[in-house]
């Protein structure tokens, strides 16, 4: 588990309710399902608080954009959503995305972001071996971010970037109740146990929000045993340091998801969202 606030990107500071009459309004943005397991922690952290649950599936996957064109998606979505939901916090529930737009973002619109990055600095502070390593999506483990990340956290260690083309995909279908290959996992996450010297890596980062819904998956298939680290509850422990606590007795907030493709769900993903007190938006309210 991640113990670090470095598994989210600081730059927001506290910020008072902009609607003190209304409980606050928390809005998650990934490309697809992967956001959910950030949510399951905010939901968890701040009860109370209405979500907007933002999947760009039009865009997924998010991996293999070029940086300059996502850039502009993105930032154009953002705008639309903070008009259409005035959102009190805005979360980029997404690697491949805030290793990229955070600084665009909060450059173009007035709402406190946070976003998830790569947690390699609890990974590189509690390794042992002193061998990490970095899933994640092709996009973040070629950011300068991400270096910069391992340059200040992690030089004094070896650090194994792997990019995975194929398993934020897989934890879609994952969720959405279709069948998945072990055999196409394990390919995945293999190069990620390295052997050197004698010792041989201890840590694995998950890098890309879709993976940890696969993380069961990764354990049963792992070559030996590891520590997986999962960035969402430092995401929701910054969004309480942003909004506060959750006031005792306020039921629980309302929650909307959004699909920007405007194509319905599979029955096991709207069980899924369900589980989480999301209603999918109709057609009409797709961006
Ligand atoms: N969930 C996204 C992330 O955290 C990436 C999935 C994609 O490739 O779109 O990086």
């Amino acid at each position: 588990m991640a113990t670090s606030d470095e598994a989210t990107d600081p730059g927001s500071r506290t910020v008072p309710s902009s609607h003190p009459d209304r409980p606050p309004r928390i809005l998650v943005f990934d490309s697809g399902i992967g956001g959910l397991s950030v949510t399951r922690e905010i939901r968890a952290a701040r009860p109370d608080a209405e979500l907007v649950y933002v999947a760009d599936d039009a865009g997924f996957p998010y991996g293999d954009w070029e940086e300059k064109a996502l850039t502009a998606r993105i930032v154009d979505l953002a705008g639309r959503l903070v008009a259409d939901h005035h959102p009190d916090v805005f979360v980029i529930a997404c690697s491949t995305a805030a290793t990229l737009v955070l600084p665009h973002l909060r450059a173009a619109l007035a709402v406190p972001f946070v976003g998830t990055v790569p947690a390699i600095k609890p990974a590189a502070t509690t390794t042992r071996s002193k061998m990490i390593s970095v899933l994640a999506t092709p996009g973040t483990v070629k950011r300068d971010y991400t270096r910069a990340l391992i340059d200040t956290y992690a030089s004094h260690i070896e650090v194994t970037l792997v990019g995975s083309t194929r398993l934020a995909r897989i934890a879609e279908d994952h969720l959405s109740g279709r069948p998945v290959d072990d055999a196409a996992i394990l390919r995945e996450i293999r190069p990620c146990f390295r052997r050197h010297d004698g010792r041989r890596t201890d840590r694995i980062v998950l890098g890309c929000t879709h993976y940890p819904f696969l993380v069961d998956h990764f354990r049963r298939l792992a070559p030996w045993e590891v520590e997986w680290i999962d960035p969402a509850p430092a995401i929701a422990r910054r969004v309480v340091q942003l909004l506060g606590p959750a006031r005792a007795g306020t039921p629980t907030g309302r929650g909307l998801a959004i699909f920007t493709s405007g194509r319905p769900p599979t029955t096991a993903l709207a069980r899924v969202l369900d589980g989480f007190g999301l209603v999918v938006a109709d057609e009409r309210s797709a961006v």
